[in-house]
């Protein structure tokens, strides 16, 4: 049977997670404020406005606007340097393969970010095109935890949300699929993935045997 195979972009495809954790460090040091790898597990999946004032708050700091959006499109900037930088080898183990293999089968597969910088980067890896949809942080407009980006992107796929299975590295992803009815398959860390359905450290780990099972699986 068919399924709807729906990837976070940031820490799932790609390891750019690091990337957003090192700008956003700056960017709090910058406005006097330290914040942990803890609350950083908080900002993954979460858009750059709102990682900006989730940071705001710890600090209990308050900016102007014009300071605000100052400090997003430096944040960004420095990011996008970072950016520069990734070749085809930070696509993180095995996600290449497993794409390839879903395509064979024939399995539909989407791309479902928070990054506004998700579409350049997926062109960059050169694995654009091995995408059926994708639904970033320009199409969208209620962030992760909300279930709006998986939705789009099994409405896109043309498939029901029980029939979609969602890899994510967020926390915020993680409850995103599930309050989307979805599998939610965590990649990373059991501790921080508690509420995922299921959690590898990476596609490498995945059994061949649960891929398989996945096919037949619902919610
Ligand atoms: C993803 C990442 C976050 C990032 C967000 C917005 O969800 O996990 O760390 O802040 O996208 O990304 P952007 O590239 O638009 O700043
Ligand atoms: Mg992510």
């Amino acid at each position: 049977s068919k399924k709807a195979f729906i990837f976070d972009l940031d820490g799932v495809v790609v390891d750019t997670a690091k990337f957003h954790f090192v700008a956003w460090q700056r960017l709090a040091v910058s406005l006097g404020i330290n914040f942990t790898e803890e609350e950083n597990e908080q900002l993954k999946g979460v858009s750059r406005v709102r990682s900006l004032e989730k940071i705001l708050k710890w600090g209990n700091k308050e900016i102007d606007q014009k300071t605000f959006e100052e400090k997003l499109i430096q944040k960004n900037e420095e990011y996008l340097e970072m950016v520069e930088t990734l070749t085809q080898e930070d696509i993180l183990p095995g996600v290449h393969d497993f794409l390839l293999r879903l395509r064979e089968s024939e399995q539909p597969i989407a791309l479902g970010s928070a990054s506004k910088n998700a579409r350049p980067i997926l062109k960059k890896l050169g694995i654009y095109d091995l995408f059926d949809a994708i639904v970033d942080g320009t199409d969208v407009s209620k962030a992760k935890p909300d279930p709006e980006v998986f939705l789009n992107a099994c409405q896109l796929l043309n498939m029901p949300a029980k029939n979609a299975v969602v890899f994510e590295d967020s926390i915020a992803g993680v409850q995103a699929a599930n309050n989307a009815g979805m599998i939610s398959i965590g990649l990373g860390d059991q501790k921080n993935l508690s509420e995922a359905d299921e959690v590898f450290e990476s596609f490498l780990e995945m059994p061949t045997d649960y891929q398989h099972q996945l096919l037949n699986k619902t919610k």
